[in-house]
């Protein structure tokens, strides 16, 4: 077969395998967010092979900060993403490699977009990295797609539809006991400046749960506690792109999101606490 048909035939069956994964989740009624929904997924699976495709390269990197990386993955997976919903609507975009503008107007709808959550992981070929896109409007994500490329995992969610992994509905765990719980957290890259307040909780912590996850993905580890495998997650110093549409996916697969204290949260307060509910409290009371 010609090398073009070929080429031809597996676009054709990617299309087929992703709307196989988004259309399981596209029955609500709100045809507007389910458009969206699709936009967001669709997005996310594009930048993904962007990213699968970069990943055994050798990569070429720039220093933001004394530890803080971006790579040209990070690059690549933001033009992508950008092009696919300037395609969709002129609704402004926040998204992290764009120099974006934190204290911008956030009253109307907003794209919340990070290229590549887990930069320092991809550069060192540690495989946990995902995509993060949100919809938001007033700080409230309305809808959320997470994917991770090297697992192939597309976690998305609509407000009031439900939360989804490739297709399959997902809930938070059911434990409600600490120490039986599988808890994350994550280190900020100002952790010089920081280093007493995130030592001290740790030490809080630790002795109290099963065990304690750093992976290097705020948006993967919000999409772990949305379906289970984390129970809990806490961080100091988050951006509205590492938490926007894993706040939707954790609320909408039944869990919890608040800050440190359990007071009202939205992406841009910057320290969260997540759970699936059972051990909110609990760990609450150790973090604040
Ligand atoms: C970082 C990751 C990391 C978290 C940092 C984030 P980036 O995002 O989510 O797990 O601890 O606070 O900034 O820079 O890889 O997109
Ligand atoms: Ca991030
Ligand atoms: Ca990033």
């Amino acid at each position: 077969m010609p090398a073009h048909v070929e080429e031809r035939l597996a676009g054709l069956s990617r299309v087929k395998v992703i709307m196989q994964r988004i259309d399981p989740c596209l029955t609500g009624t709100d045809r507007a967010l389910c458009d969206l929904l699709r936009v967001a997924c669709d997005a996310a699976l594009g930048a993904g092979e962007i990213i699968r495709s970069l990943y055994e390269k050798p990569h070429r990197i720039r220093m933001k900060g004394k530890i803080d990386l971006v790579t040209e993955a990070d690059v690549a997976s933001e033009r992508a993403i950008v092009d696919r919903l300037r395609r969709h609507s002129g609704t402004p975009i926040l998204a992290e490699e764009s120099g974006s503008d934190l204290s911008a107007d956030v009253s109307g709808p907003l794209w919340v977009v990070d290229p590549l959550d887990g930069t320092t992981n991809f550069a060192h070929g540690f495989p946990y990295f995902g995509i993060s896109i949100a919809y938001s409007v007033a700080q409230v994500s309305q809808v959320g797609a997470i994917y991770c490329p090297l697992t192939d995992e597309l976690f998305c969610a609509g407000r009031g539809m439900g939360a989804w992994l490739n297709g399959r509905a997902i809930r938070v765990s059911d434990r409600r006991q600490l120490i039986e719980s599988l808890v994350g957290t994550g280190f900020p890259y100002a952790i010089r400046e920081n280093l007493e307040e995130v030592v001290s909780l740790l030490g809080r912590v630790l002795p109290e749960v099963r065990d304690l996850r750093r992976a290097g993905a705020a948006a993967v580890d919000l999409a772990y506690l949305a379906c289970g495998r984390l129970d809990g997650f806490w961080e100091l110093d988050l951006k509205p792109w590492d938490t926007a549409a894993g706040q939707l996916l954790v609320e909408e697969a039944g869990g919890r999101v608040s800050t440190l204290g359990g007071g009202d949260w939205n992406p841009w307060r910057k320290e969260i606490l997540a759970s699936n509910g059972g051990i909110h409290g609990q760990l609450g009371e150790l973090l604040f």
